[in-house]
């Protein structure tokens, strides 16, 4: 009741300003005739949320009519603003060396308490492709988020790829393309824009429906319009429909019906929500902080997603081994079931390289120790799995208990006394639950003692079990219980409640409240993942002396410079599989290629057809692990049966002998931001064909993978774009005009295509990357139709830290019958020799030449000088 008679107050005294147009506290009705005007699709939701009915719709001066459509979809709004509805209005434009400064008045009072009744919209001609926009309020600071760290250059521009026009009697702008005059950001109309306290809303009408990006959620790659809903607000849920999950990426890639390309990125780390319809037009919405756009020109998909990377950041450089195969299950009780099934894997020819435990090895589900008695000898099996040339990963939780006796659980104790872990309203340390036996305290990764805590910490365990890859888990954060509730207030229960899972913010995680060095919770809580990656990535690269590996369910813009991430609790089902797909594109396009979804699925229990795919598929993923549910059926291969073992094999191999190529991938996309999974949209943006595609990717521009998504179909329909493709398997060319090809499928082959033009390096595969590493490379050059091929491979160490230290980057050409290989850099650890060529595409006749069987193939080697090695092949 108080806080009703106290928003009153708010909403009638707060906006005493000019052209107030209200009467008694209210809007002045909306005008019938312009409602009628308004067309269905572009509607501009004047009372999102659930709660809303004509009286109040039309108390805020908005338009009420029932949607007329039969398919009755919830989210078409039956309250919406009428036309030129009054907001902001520029007052003051001033043009400054690189870019603009304005000011903008509200003339009317929003439905939202605390209007910010004077803006600030600071524009900067960053570069030639890059503009920021930021709407602040001047006089006083609202919270920015720290993530991503953001380090650009002092702003240049020669030739801008745009134009920013404030428009329509200052009443909206637009952000425009010089080439074409196609509209990238239309704001010209800003009757619904809104900048107050906990509700800040802005619209923008988009050139075309091909959007992509906007997660992280469960959806198909190219967005829906047709009225979309996506929440942005970190939860601890399984990937379902129209539900917020774990991380936050608030960045689309638009592909114009021109086929240029721009992407926006939306810099706020409060909840956010954002509704895309038909007009088609995209609605963001805040809880908090500022709007902070960063818009990039491109003109390529591929262009587009570089500049994205140049402002949030390039990603991390895997370590070599974290591309090899990974063996992991939640349910593995003991160190005994750990090597059996580690071991019945090896027996059945399956490559391991890393076996992961879930939080099964530790005492009472406690960070930082281990089970002594069911995980007795852990250290000594780590350091046998070093001496395979094996690696070992561990889920470490953020939270740790609170409840250990004193003196006994230095993770607790050496907490509190560097006063790292999040604290309540009152100013003790939060207490919640999540696996410990009675109470879960969690570090604030963002106070300045978090780095010499955490790192202690991991230190210390990892002095007792010399783990190499960290799990990051349950950091949304995850929490589920809440002895001394939360407290009510304007942030537990803001103004506008987003769709979020469960209903109450704090559902599955902090209250609002909680305080944390950077602030509250309510603003920073998307920030938990990126917090925890960031110090954990540093922590054990440090420890290591080597380049860190960690995977972190929740995730935040950026978050590829410190690690992976992995799907997270997906089911165990065909359609999971089918998503698992747009999931891995979507992580493309934020910059985080070291991503894969728990192969054969997480939740229920898979089957042996539908594992027999998912194995096949998830060879491909960029990071591959097949990891189950507790109490569930053994899902390992080795467990699934022949089949699954035959397929496996099949497929990792290849992976395998694919890893120099794949490693390099990884390079381009660390030193360039480009992406490793690609999306055939991104590699083809001039055809329109791609645009729809997720049932398929490629590994760069060179390799196709077109996994089979059912159990034992015939035959498939592959869609090749226009040029040459070769089957991997046979090496059959296929001229494609850009059309389908009906494939022909068994039970043990994922269907490949080596694009045409391309060469890639490869090697024989084995039972670890450590032995393929070692093998000679064959270079698999896949001529086009005029008869060139070209690639590259970049090699290092494969652990070291300052990745651009010492490394080799080979340039592979080829044109007709000669290959040419140049080093633009030779490092100290140079690659295994070349000892083979293999030429496709050369008439009908297949070359293969074995530059050490000179014999049967002449291989003419030209030594010119050290970086340049030319080998002629004649037939
Ligand atoms: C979470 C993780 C899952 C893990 C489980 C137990 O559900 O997403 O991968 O196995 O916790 O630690």
């Amino acid at each position: 009741m108080k806080r009703i008679i106290l928003s009153l107050i708010v909403v009638y005294f707060g906006n005493i300003s000019a052209n107030d147009k209200t009467t008694n506290g209210n809007f002045l009705k909306a005008d019938p005739s312009q409602c009628l005007a308004v067309p269905q699709n572009e509607r501009l939701d004047c009372w999102p949320g659930s709660d809303g009915n004509q009286e109040k719709c039309e108390s805020r001066g908005c338009c009420w009519s029932p949607p007329n459509s039969v398919r009755g979809l919830p989210n078409i709004p039956y309250c919406f603003y009428q036309p030129k509805a009054e907001s902001y209005k520029f007052t003051n434009v001033s043009e400054l060396p690189d870019g603009i400064s304005a000011f903008l008045e509200r003339s009317s009072k929003s439905p939202y308490p605390r209007d910010v009744s004077t803006i600030q919209l600071i524009v900067t001609y960053q570069s030639d492709s890059i503009l920021r926009f930021k709407i602040i309020d001047p006089s006083n600071p609202r919270f920015e988020s720290p993530f991503p760290e953001i380090d650009l250059p002092q702003p240049k521009t020669e030739n801008p790829l745009y134009k920013f026009n404030i428009e329509n009697d200052k009443q909206g702008f637009k952000i425009i393309r010089r080439s074409d005059d196609s509209v990238i950001f239309d704001a010209s109309d800003l009757s619904n824009f809104i900048y107050s306290d906990q509700f800040l809303q802005i619209t923008t009408k988009l050139p075309s429906t091909n959007i992509y990006g906007l997660g992280e959620e469960r959806k198909r790659f190219r967005v829906s319009t047709d009225w979309k809903q996506i929440t942005f607000f970190n939860h601890d849920a399984a990937p379902q429909d129209n539900v917020n999950i774990y991380g936050t990426h608030p960045f689309y890639l638009l592909v114009e019906n021109s086929t240029n390309a721009h992407g926006v990125f939306l810099k706020n780390s409060n909840g956010l929500e954002l509704v895309l319809q038909p007009t088609p037009a995209l609605t963001y919405r805040a809880i908090g902080g500022i709007l902070d756009f960063y818009v990039f020109l491109g003109p390529t998909p591929s262009d587009v997603l570089k500049q994205y990377q140049e402002v949030v950041g390039k990603p991390k450089m895997p370590p070599y081994w974290s591309l090899g195969f990974h063996l992991c299950r939640w349910g593995i009780i003991d160190l005994e079931s750990t090597k059996k099934v580690l071991q019945r894997n090896l027996d059945a020819g399956i490559p391991i390289e890393t076996q992961w435990n879930d939080l099964d090895y530790m005492e009472d589900h406690n960070d930082f120790t281990y089970n002594k008695s069911a995980f007795g000898g852990l250290p000594e099996f780590v350091q046998e799995l070093h001496k395979q040339g094996r690696r070992y990963a561990i889920l470490i939780d953020p939270g740790v208990s609170g409840s250990e006796l004193p003196g006994s659980y230095p993770p607790y104790d050496r907490g509190v006394e560097l006063d790292v872990f999040v604290k309540n309203s009152t100013g003790q340390i939060f207490i919640g639950k999540v696996w410990n036996s009675l109470t879960t305290v969690f570090p604030d990764f963002t106070h300045p003692n978090a780095y010499t805590y955490w790192k202690e910490m991991l230190k210390e365990f990892h002095d007792l079990v010399p783990f190499d890859g960290a799990w990051i888990d349950m950091n949304e954060p995850s929490n589920s219980e809440w002895p001394y509730g939360c407290p009510d207030s304007e942030l537990e229960n803001p103004p506008y409640r987003l769709n979020t899972d469960g209903g109450a913010l704090h559902e599955k995680t902090f209250c609002m409240t909680a305080k944390q060095h950077l602030g509250v919770h309510y603003d920073i809580h998307n920030l938990y993942g990126i917090s925890e990656a960031n110090i954990t990535s540093r922590a054990l690269s440090e420890i290591l002396g080597e380049r860190s590996f960690i995977i972190s369910r929740s995730t935040f813009s950026g978050q590829g410079r410190y690690g992976g991430h992995w799907g997270g609790d997906v089911y165990s089902t065909w359609d999971e599989l089918r998503y698992s797909i747009p999931h891995l594109l979507d992580f493309s396009l934020f910059g985080m290629p070291l991503m894969g979804s728990d192969i054969c699925g997480f939740n229920d229990n898979t089957t042996e057809p539908l594992c027999n795919r998912w194995m096949q598929l998830g060879a491909f993923y960029p990071f591959s692990r097949n990891h189950n549910s507790e109490k569930l059926m053994d899902q390992d291969p080795a467990a699934m049966g022949e089949q699954v073992i035959r397929s496996s094999i099949k497929a990792l191999n290849i992976r395998y002998s694919l890893l120099p190529f794949l490693y390099t991938l990884f390079w381009h996309a660390s030193k360039n931001g480009s992406t490793v999974a690609r999306p055939l949209m991104v590699e083809f943006p001039d055809d329109p064909n791609t645009y729809d595609i997720d049932t398929a990717f490629l590994w760069g521009s060179a390799l196709l993978i077109a996994p089979v998504l059912e159990d034992n179909p015939s035959s498939i329909s592959v869609y090749l774009p226009k040029g040459r493709w070769y089957n991997f398997y046979d090496r059959k060319p296929l001229n494609s005009k850009g059309e389908y090809f009906e494939i022909a499928v068994d039970r043990e082959t994922i269907p490949l295509f080596i694009r045409g033009g391309s060469i890639i390096p490869m090697q024989t595969p084995a039972n670890t990357t450590e032995e393929v590493r070692k093998s000679d490379i064959k270079l698999l050059v896949a001529l086009d139709e005029d008869g060139k091929a070209s690639g590259n491979l970049y090699w290092d160490d494969g652990v070291s830290v300052d990745v651009g230290s010492d490394y080799t980057v080979l340039e592979f050409s080829a044109e007709g019958n000669k290959v040419d290989v140049t080093s633009s850099n030779l490092g100290r650890t140079p690659p295994p020799k070349i000892s083979s060529i293999e030429v496709i595409g050369n008439g009908n006749q297949n070359m293969m030449a074995d530059i050490l069987g000179i014999d049967r193939y002449p291989v003419k080697v030209i030594c010119g000088n050290p970086t340049q090695i030319l080998y002629y092949i004649t037939h």
